[in-house]
C-alpha cells in the first residue's frame, strides 16, 4: 500500500472541503463480492463535504440535500451511544464512521461542523455512500495536514463501508477515489485495480426508482441464495465473471452493440440472483423500447438505478424522456476523470 503523505507538515487547517464522484457499475456487481472482476466508472455527479473546526467539542452534521430536508444532527461522541443512535446505512452513519476512522489515523478531535451536499439521489446504487465516505476521509486528512494517496483513501473507504454495512468488495470506494473507469477485483483481501479508457466514447442514461432494500441487505439476499443453491449460483457468478472480460474487450474495441448485448445478459443474471424488482424491470424494458442498445440494474439492486447504453445523443434523449414518462427519475451521465478532490482549505 502506498503510504500516507504529509502535506505542509504542521499546517493544520480550520476549514476544508472535498468532493468525490458517484459511480455506475457497468458490469459485475454482486459477483465482485465473490472475487469476480467488475467494470465500474465514476460519473459527473458529486458529493461535497465541508468540515470546519468548532471550539465547543461538538460534532454537528448538516444534511441539507440528503434524506429529510434541513436535518441537523448533533452527536455527543463522549456519550458513546451516538453511532448506534443513527439508522445503520443512513448517510450520516457513513460520515460519522469515516470521521471516526480518520481521527484514529490522522489524530485530532471531532469538534466539527460537517456540511454535506449531493448532486445525485442518495442510496440509489450510484455509490453515494462510498463518495461520502471517501470525501469525508480526504477532507479530515487535509484538515490535519495530510493528503493520503487514492489507494489509501480507497482502502479506508472500504473499511468505512464494512463497518457500516457489514461487508463490501471495496469496488465503489476504489471507483470514487480513482475516478475514470476501472476493472476492479478483490481477492483474498487484496484489491486489484486496472484503469480502462473508453469512458468518453460511451453514451449512458440512468433511470432511478426508490430502493426497497439497501445494498447491505441485497448482498445478504445473494449470500442466502448462494448458500442454498450453491453449485447453480456458482455457475451464475462464473458467467458474470466471464461476461465482464468479454465486455472489457467490447468496450475497448468500441463494439457498442456488443456492450449492450452483454449488459442485457448481465441484467438477466442479476435477475436470476433475485436482486431486481418490478419497477427496475419496467425501467429496463422502457429504455430498450426507446432505443437503448442495452440496459441493466446497476449497484446493489432491489430498486435503485438502471444504466442504459445508447447509440447516439438523440437516442439518449428519447431514453431519458421515455423513463420520465413512465414515472421515474432519469438523466444522462458522463465519465468523471478526477475522482476524489480537495476543493478548498483555509
Ligand atoms: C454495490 O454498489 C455493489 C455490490 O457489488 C456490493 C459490493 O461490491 O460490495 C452489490
Amino acid at each position: 500500500m502506498e503510504t500516507l503523505k504529509a502535506i505542509g507538515v504542521g499546517v493544520i487547517h480550520v476549514r476544508v472541503s472535498a468532493s468525490a464522484p458517484g459511480k455506475i457499475t457497468l458490469f459485475g456487481e454482486h459477483a465482485v463480492v465473490y472475487g469476480k472482476p467488475a467494470i465500474v466508472m465514476a460519473i459527473n455527479r458529486r458529493i461535497r463535504v465541508e468540515l470546519s473546526r468548532r471550539n465547543d467539542g461538538r460534532l454537528v452534521i448538516d444534511l441539507p440535500d440528503i434524506s429529510v430536508k434541513g436535518v441537523r444532527l448533533t452527536v455527543n461522541l463522549a456519550g458513546g451511544s451516538s453511532m448506534e443512535a443513527l439508522d445503520s446505512g443512513s448517510a450520516a452513519s457513513y460520515a460519522l464512521q469515516a470521521l471516526k476512522l480518520a481521527s484514529e489515523k490522522f489524530g485530532g478531535d471531532l469538534g466539527l461542523d460537517v456540511k454535506i451536499e449531493s448532486s445525485m439521489p442518495v442510496g440509489a446504487g450510484l455509490g453515494t455512500s462510498a463518495a461520502l465516505s471517501v470525501a469525508t476521509l480526504a477532507a479530515y486528512a487535509a484538515l490535519q495536514g495530510f493528503e493520503p494517496t487514492r489507494e489509501a483513501l480507497a482502502k479506508m473507504g472500504r473499511e468505512v463501508e464494512v463497518a457500516v454495512q457489514g461487508s463490501s468488495s471495496g469496488m465503489d470506494a476504489a471507483a470514487v477515489a480513482y475516478g475514470g473507469a476501472i476493472l476492479y477485483r478483490h481477492v483474498k483481501g487484496d484489491a486489484q485495480i486496472e484503469r480502462l479508457s473508453f469512458g468518453e466514447r460511451i453514451i449512458l442514461a440512468v433511470g432511478y426508482t426508490e430502493r426497497v432494500l439497501p445494498t447491505s441487505e441485497s448482498v445478504k439476499l445473494v449470500s442466502k441464495i448462494f448458500s442454498k443453491h450453491n453449485s447453480t449460483v456458482i455457475r451464475v457468478l462464473d458467467a458474470i465473471g466471464e461476461l465482464v472480460l468479454e465486455a472489457r474487450r467490447a468496450l475497448e474495441t468500441d463494439d457498442i452493440k456488443g456492450v449492450g448485448e452483454l449488459m442485457n445478459i448481465n441484467h438477466g443474471l442479476l435477475y436470476a440472483l433475485g436482486v431486481s424488482t418490478p419497477r427496475v424491470e419496467q425501467i429496463v424494458q422502457v429504455a430498450r423500447g426507446a432505443g437503448a442498445l442495452g440496459s441493466k440494474l446497476t449497484g446493489g439492486g432491489m430498486g435503485g438505478s438502471v444504466v442504459c447504453i445508447c447509440p447516439d445523443n438523440n437516442t439518449l434523449e428519447s431514453v431519458v424522456s421515455a423513463i420520465r414518462i413512465a414515472g421515474y427519475t432519469a438523466f444522462g451521465v458522463t465519465e468523471d476523470r478526477y475522482g476524489v478532490m480537495l476543493e478548498g482549505k483555509s
